[in-house]
């Protein structure tokens, strides 16, 4: 009789290796982040295209280009007029949209997602609001774009200088579901077009991208610092999570949470308004003790989607536009694990193990003499 070996299983693939990167390092006892060689911390003094250069080249790019904002080929402006006519969710009609781009190679097609997504996302948000899309402005970067397309109006230089924090501090993340998604298909040898078009619908979840929306709601459902306590107790007794908080990587506060925070803090001050930020500041001290008492020495701390809201929040961004917009950055990364997978990554194909019904072993009737 043979005695099988069941192989074990990693559900979620915790803790799994499936590659070396040069991109990025996430050290989650430390709390911190280092991206194409650099710290995050110091990424903020940079522009997106900057780290977009960086990080193609740390992925193997020669002689890089610099991406531009690039006007919508007619057939995805079509699209998204008509997705605007049925009210289609933003994440959904920047997926549509984003697989209407081509492009003859890897480099044109990575520089097509960097510089469209942005104005697909933009544009999107502005046919919804019932305006007149633009063309996107040559004299303009990435981050000033983003916010020009969006309002039609010249974009404020401290309004860019945030979203560009913002940009350059989620561009990258080590091996998380949207860019983990984008390295399979690249694996398969699909383009990267495709690859970045699954990465979209894997960020759209709410445990991955799709948490800042959730996490602002939540704060302005508080409303006030004295119902903190309460609304929390309530929402964790019921089983849900508050969003905005738990990773599964770090252990201590999520450093991009730290960086978007001081933006945020920057940006409200300069309004001459914080009541939004000491808001949830508070909400933020209250969740994190009311976590500890929930699920103790879970270390369940602030990661980086509640600042994201925040920061978004006081760019004047729609909530809906919050996972849109955290695609336009991440899609430095997830280009630049495309180019990464594509020069020395083998087809990803991991195994299941079977637990489903075995049916009986028949004898195979034996023609007769
Ligand atoms: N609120 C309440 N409880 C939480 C929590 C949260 N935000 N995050 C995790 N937990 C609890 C889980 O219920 C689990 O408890 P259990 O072991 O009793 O079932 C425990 O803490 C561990 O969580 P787990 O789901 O195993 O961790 P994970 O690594 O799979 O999940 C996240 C990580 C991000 C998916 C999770 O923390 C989460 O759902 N956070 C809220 C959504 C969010 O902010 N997402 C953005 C991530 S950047």
């Amino acid at each position: 009789m043979t005695t099988q070996t069941k192989p074990s299983v990693n559900e979620g693939l915790e803790g799994i290796v499936a590659a070396e990167t040069r991109l990025s390092h996430v050290d989650g006892e430390r709390g911190e982040l280092i991206v194409a060689g650099h710290r995050l911390e110091d990424l903020a003094q940079h522009s997106f295209e900057d780290v977009v250069g960086l990080l193609w080249t740390a992925a193997g790019v020669e002689s890089a280009v610099t991406p531009r904002a690039s006007p919508l080929p007619p057939g995805t402006l079509a699209l998204l007029r008509d997705a605007a006519s049925r009210r289609l969710a933003p994440m959904d009609a920047l997926r549509m949209g984003a697989g209407t781009l081509v492009a003859d190679d890897d480099r044109s097609a990575a520089a097509a997602i960097v510089g469209g997504l942005p104005v697909i996302a933009a544009t999107y948000a502005r046919l919804l609001a019932g305006h007149e899309p633009l063309a996107p402005r040559p004299d303009l970067g990435i981050a000033a774009n983003a916010l020009y397309l969006f309002t039609g109006n010249e974009p404020h230089p401290e309004h860019v200088q945030a979203l560009n924090i913002y940009l350059t501090t989620v561009a990258d993340h080590g091996f998380n579901a949207s860019t983990f998604t984008a390295r399979v298909i690249t694996s398969t040898g699909s383009d990267f077009i495709s690859a970045v078009t699954g990465a979209i619908g894997a960020l759209k979840g709410p445990l991955h991208g799709g948490a800042p929306g959730p996490a602002l709601d939540m704060v302005f459902e508080i409303g006030s610092p004295e119902r903190a306590e309460s609304v929390l107790r309530q929402k964790l007794a019921a089983g849900e999570r508050l969003m905005g908080f738990g990773h599964r990587i770090y252990k201590v506060r999520d450093p991009r949470a730290e960086v978007l925070g001081a933006a945020a803090h920057r940006l409200f001050t300069s309004a001459g308004d914080l009541r939004v930020y000491d808001l949830a500041r508070q909400v933020e001290s209250v969740a994190l003790r009311l976590l500890e008492e929930h699920r103790p020495g879970r270390r369940l701390q602030t990661n980086v989607e509640f600042y994201t809201a925040l920061l978004l929040h006081g760019l004047g961004l729609p909530v809906a536009q919050f996972t849109p917009t955290f695609a336009v950055g991440r899609a430095a990364g997830w280009t630049a694990h495309c180019f990464e997978q594509r020069a020395r990554g083998r087809l990803i194909r991991p195994q299941s193990r079977y637990v489903g019904a075995i049916p009986s072993m028949h004898r195979v009737p034996q023609p007769t003499a």
